[in-house]
């Protein structure tokens, strides 16, 4: 039973399904959706992109406080482990469905397999950071991304037998579906904007901002907004806005720091147009995990607006360069990338496009081997 809840969730496990229906004797799967994200922006869109298919059930658990939509999930979740019988529920990534799945399958005695584990950025402030920690420790198997996670996981108490070095499975997803991106002009006719703003002398950026310790408070986000609005002077801006942040934009007043002529503000891109933009870009500006593993694959400077990372491969190989909410710094480093001296960067070990089949795999004679031993 494998477990999608929000955004991040879809291209992770889209190839995961592929490669387990492509194997020589094919795992059966059911694919719950939580409902966690359900506009269809945020959802049914990047199902149609990465040629997911439609969920068995769906748990339309919505949006609340985390302790209300965990234990929604919770809730909706358990009697289908009653129902159906799994013999492992399939998690990815950090969010609330992430945990909350585990937890209900770990005390019902049906094994979570977990994929991209072991990830830190070892600051439990963040929602996501409690996430991962926990769905590891309750974790039988668990597929990690970059030799880094495994020392986590080790210094966490976990056993090395039950880890697994698989690679990545979102440059699966990049490599399935690149070769479809929709190019950066389609993208701004299909919204209604003007496409000249890509012209400009040195291309144009991208930008999306969603966590809460960048746009939650007022003082915070106008910083940023601040600090944008003088990026975009020297390169023209192009916003993904999650609901989120379009909403505390309008709530705080803040609207006014939009340069419209150097800003064009987008709705939730689907995945095709997202690495379309990532991919015609000079350099991206984001507080996202994935966008920051994308950007190292495809070669484009990253910016990342947060203190830290769980994701260290792509500083130290990729293209990644922390810049918090440094204004100086921020600025010096698109100075930088505008100058020629951007971060090129290399592609970490196992960023193949062949996680999932490894996953697949390893994931079938785990549970041939589990059985054997019953
Ligand atoms: C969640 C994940 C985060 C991930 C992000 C990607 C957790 C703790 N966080 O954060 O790790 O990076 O997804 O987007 O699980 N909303 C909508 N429509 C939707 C979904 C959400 O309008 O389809 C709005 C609602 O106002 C909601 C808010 O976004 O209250 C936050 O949604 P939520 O699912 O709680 O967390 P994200 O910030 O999206």
């Amino acid at each position: 039973m494998c477990v999608v809840g929000a955004r991040p969730n879809f291209m992770k496990v889209a190839p995961i399904l592929r490669a387990l229906a492509a194997l020589a004797s094919p795992l059966p799967t059911m694919l719950v959706h939580t409902g966690q994200h359900y506009d269809a922006s945020m959802s049914d869109r990047l199902f149609e992109d990465l040629r997911l298919p439609r969920p068995d059930l769906n748990l339309e658990v919505g949006s609340g406080t985390h302790a209300v939509q965990t234990a929604e999930v919770m809730r909706r979740f358990e009697p289908l482990l009653d129902e159906y019988k799994p013999s492992c529920v399939l998690v990815v990534g950090d969010v609330n469905s992430t945990l909350a799945c585990s937890l209900v399958a770990v005390k019902k005695g049906v094994r979570v397999v977990h994929v991209e584990a072991g990830l830190r950025s070892g600051d439990r402030s963040m929602p996501e950071e409690i996430n991962r920690v926990l769905t590891d420790q309750i974790s039988s198997r668990l597929y990690t991304t970059e030799r880094s996670a495994e020392g986590n996981l080790l210094r966490e108490g976990i056993e090395a037998s039950r880890i697994c070095f698989a690679g990545n499975v979102m440059i699966d997803s990049l490599h399935a579906c690149r070769a479809l991106a929709r190019g950066p002009t389609e993208t701004l006719h299909a919204n209604g904007h003007d496409p000249t703003v890509l012209g400009d002398r040195h291309g144009f950026g991208v930008v999306t901002l969603h966590r809460p310790s960048n746009v939650d408070d007022a003082e915070t986000l106008r910083t940023l907004l601040e600090t944008l609005r003088q990026v975009s002077q020297r390169l023209p801006l192009i916003f993904a806005l999650h609901p989120r942040t379009r909403a505390n934009v309008e709530r705080f007043g803040l609207s006014t720091l939009i340069d419209p002529g150097r800003m064009v503000l987008l709705p939730p891109q689907g995945y095709l147009e997202m690495i379309g933009l990532m991919s015609g870009a000079a350099l991206v500006l984001t507080d996202s995990g994935g966008l920051q593993e994308e950007t190292t694959a495809l070669g484009v400077p990253c910016l990342t607006l947060r203190e830290n990372t769980e994701r260290p491969i792509t500083v130290e190989q990729g293209t990644n360069t922390m810049v918090g909410r440094d204004r100086a710094a921020i600025l010096k480093v698109v100075g930088d990338v505008l100058a020629g001296r951007g971060k090129r960067g290399r592609l970490p070990e196992l960023w193949d496009g062949h996680a999932s089949d490894r996953i697949a795999t390893d994931l079938s004679d785990w549970l041939d081997n589990s059985a054997a031993a019953h």
